[in-house]
């Protein structure tokens, strides 16, 4: 299966930046890279990376297509602007933004509405791993959108695994406990997960990306922090591109 790294640059950059990347960033064959920049800067950088090869996702979108929602973007002018992915439920709008399961499922089928991929996130923060809980809660969190949007919407579905632990805490998961996640993933989605993408996300650098991608269930990767660095995030697909499921080992 060809390799998916989704860089999540946050509420980071500018157009000096955006230039910057598209200049130093030279992406290796054999690996499919998706950009998601703040919704400010996606037709700047879908301008920048003409010809690429790269595509482009949100961080996150509204639920409704158009109307009097103040501040709010759609998913249906994401993919008017470019962008062919949308960033579902990142626990960073979980947490800060107040989305709940069910605001997430809603903003999931918005997503597939518009005829964008979503990339769906999930995972357990500290509490829930330590109390032995982590795969329940990421069932959970499965189940929701499975109920909302219909099981088959999971079936060719990007599910990125980020442990809320290891969200620029520096602290990855083991590449044990990434892949022993990514396998209940996958078994929890329809027809064993074969169509579905499982990337793994939560302080992905060059330095760990070859242990993380050389687990039989890690499709590829979802960048924050390392992503900003074009060298770095080079690095990391480098990585991907030589991982035993990219070159078929
Ligand atoms: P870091 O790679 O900075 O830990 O962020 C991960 C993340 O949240 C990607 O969506």
């Amino acid at each position: 299966m060809t390799p998916l790294l989704v860089a999540n640059w946050k509420m980071h950059g500018d157009k000096d930046f955006v230039a910057r990347f598209a200049r130093a960033w030279r992406a290796p064959p054999g690996v499919d890279v998706v950009i998601c920049p703040s919704w400010g800067y996606l037709d700047c950088a879908v301008s920048a990376f003409a010809g690429r090869g790269v595509r482009f996702g949100v961080q996150t979108t509204a639920s409704e297509p158009s109307g009097a929602f103040t501040g709010e973007n759609a998913a249906e002018m994401a993919r008017d602007l470019g962008a062919a992915f949308a960033v579902v439920g990142h626990s960073e709008r979980r947490q800060m933004f107040g989305e709940t399961d069910a605001v997430v499922a809603k903003k999931f089928r918005a997503a597939g509405r518009a005829g964008l991929t979503p990339i769906l996130c999930v995972g357990e923060n500290r509490t829930e791993r330590l109390a032995g809980n982590a795969e329940q809660v990421v069932r959970g969190q499965l189940d929701a959108v499975a109920r909302a949007a219909g099981p088959d919407a999971l079936r060719d579905a990007v599910i990125a695994y980020e442990p809320v632990w290891a969200i620029g805490t520096g602290e990855t998961a083991t590449p044990a406990q990434a892949q022993s996640m990514h396998a209940a993933i996958r078994g929890a989605l329809p027809n064993g997960g074969r169509a579905a993408r499982v990337l793994y996300g939560g302080s992905v650098k060059a330095a760990n990306a070859a242990r993380i991608f050389a687990e039989p269930d890690v499709d590829g990767a979802l960048v924050g922090g390392a992503s900003l660095d074009a060298n770095e995030f080079a690095a990391i697909c480098l990585a991907a591109m030589a991982s035993p499921s990219a070159t078929g080992a």
